[in-house]
């Protein structure tokens, strides 16, 4: 498949398949990115999203699905617009990670796993996400927020609420059906920010 053929992706994206497959010598080595690239577009790893990876890397569909519910980073059901990633894990915990779990929660009306009524928001209570020196740690799309305490949470909440109604809104998290894919900091894929954290988010 090329970017000329019948797509699931944008012409935008399909390109950058193609490039992305002709850089690697073996092909399947752009499986991951490509993955990561796909979330980004469609919002969560579809079925359909499986079907036309697997076609552009030349590997079977169960290749795709072993190798994507390895990555905790990849997603099989679709979020919020912007998804609320809060680490409980044992730095973050030791210093009131579930404080901060237990109001986002309160805030947002959710439990983990589900998404809220408007699609703004979804919750997930995570692992480590490498941002234990900053402890305790939210990640929201690819923005982190870290050194938290409960009373900032309705702020974090608010600042996502205004920037969702503001023109041409910098979400990060495509899929949401009235989002605007991509912007600045849409990059796919793990990425640290500007002091180097979140390396294995
Ligand atoms: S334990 Fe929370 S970021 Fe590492």
């Amino acid at each position: 498949m090329n970017s000329e053929s019948l797509s699931l992706f944008s012409p935008h994206l399909a390109a950058r398949f193609d490039a992305l497959a002709a850089r690697y010598t073996v092909k399947r080595s752009a499986l991951v990115p490509m993955l990561l690239y796909a979330q980004d577009e469609i919002g969560y790893i579809s079925d359909a999203v499986v079907v036309e990876v697997a076609q552009r890397v030349g590997v079977t569909e169960l290749e795709v699905r072993n190798v994507a519910t390895y990555y905790s980073m990849l997603r099989f059901r679709p979020v919020g617009r912007y998804h609320v990633q809060v680490c409980t894990n044992i730095s973050c915990m030791l210093r009131g990670a579930n404080e901060i779990y237990e109001r986002f929660q309160q805030e947002l009306g959710v439990a983990s796993g589900v998404v809220t009524a408007d699609g703004l928001f979804s919750l997930e209570e995570v692992e480590c996400i490498g941002a234990c020196s900053w402890a305790p740690a939210i990640q929201v799309n690819y923005d982190f927020h870290d050194e938290l305490t409960p009373w900032l949470v309705a702020g974090i909440l608010a600042g996502y609420r205004e920037k969702a109604w503001a023109p041409g809104d910098g979400s990060s998290s495509p899929g949401w059906e009235a989002g605007v894919p991509g912007d600045g900091a849409s990059s796919p894929g793990p990425q640290a920010d500007a002091e180097g954290k979140g390396r294995n988010a």
